[in-house]
């Protein structure tokens, strides 16, 4: 049975595709969330749609690295400590190699990497952890495992998200926290719709094609997450789960 009563979750880029989904997933499974983003308006709609009333709207920008401690802190007045996280914001970067600057990088391993690193360096610190197992999964990216043509920036941030949770599941195992990832193929969410647009068609329907069981939605994701949050998974730490609708095993 997989269930997260009484459990506070924090669900970043909640206001959109991923993250959205997980937030409504967690709701439906008795979890009071809080909703992590930056567009209000969408946030709202987001908890429009999900379970039960205990959860949280919460403003920020998660590359401002100074105010996530005070945001952490905020959701642990309102909701109660903290006992599990997904990870979800992000965002695409197509360049070119030739094209790319430092800032790309930068830009790319903030929001992915460092944001989610932070975050769950707060949500395990004293006070804000609830009493018991927590919870981390992070969203990285079968780009952290494969190469495609401009996305070295994105690839490389995503690569490590993944490295960063398998080490971070060491250190954090003898103290009852579990991390790990997860590393979705193509799912069609705004990011994707995104990135599709700027391909040639004859590139995306060649795209969507290497999906046996064709491009993946949100729920597929967030199911997973919420059973790595889950007492289910209590046994697994350190794992990046690949979801590509068979794409890499082909
Ligand atoms: N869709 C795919 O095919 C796919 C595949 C593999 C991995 N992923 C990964 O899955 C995650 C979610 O992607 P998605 O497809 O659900 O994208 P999406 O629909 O574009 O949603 C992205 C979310 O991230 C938030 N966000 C972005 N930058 C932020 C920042 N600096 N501070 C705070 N929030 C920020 C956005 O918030 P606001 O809109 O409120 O600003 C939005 O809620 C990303 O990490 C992405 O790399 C996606």
């Amino acid at each position: 049975m997989i269930e997260l009563g009484n459990r506070v979750i924090m669900v970043t880029g909640a206001s959109s595709g991923i993250g959205r989904e997980c937030a409504i997933q967690c709701s439906r499974v008795g979890a009071s969330v809080a909703l992590v983003g930056r567009d209000v308006g969408r946030l709202e709609e987001t908890r429009s749609r999900m379970s039960g009333a205990r959860h949280c709207v919460v403003r920020q920008e998660l590359t401002a690295f100074g105010e996530l401690g005070g945001m952490v802190g905020r959701v642990v007045e309102e909701l109660g400590p903290v006992s599990g996280l997904v990870h979800s914001a992000g965002s695409q970067m197509t360049r070119s190699l030739g094209r790319m600057e430092a800032e790309g990088y930068a830009e790319m391993f903030s929001i992915h990497a460092v944001a989610g690193f932070e975050l769950a360096r707060w949500i395990c610190r004293g006070e804000n952890r609830a009493a018991g197992r927590v919870s981390v999964v992070l969203v990285a990216s079968m780009m952290g495992l494969v190469g495609r043509p401009g996305l070295t920036a994105y690839a490389a941030s995503k690569g490590a998200v993944i490295a960063g949770a398998r080490a971070m599941a060491v250190e954090m195992a003898g103290k009852g926290v579990t991390v790990n990832s997860v590393s979705p193929g193509m799912v069609m969410t705004p990011l994707m719709e995104g990135y599709l647009a700027g391909l040639t068609e004859e590139q995306a329907a060649e795209r969507r094609a290497q999906y046996p069981l064709g491009p993946g939605q949100p729920e597929d994701v967030a199911q997973a997450c919420v059973f790595l949050l889950s007492d289910a998974a209590r046994w697994i730490t350190g794992t990046n789960l690949v979801m590509d609708g068979g794409c890499s095993a082909g």
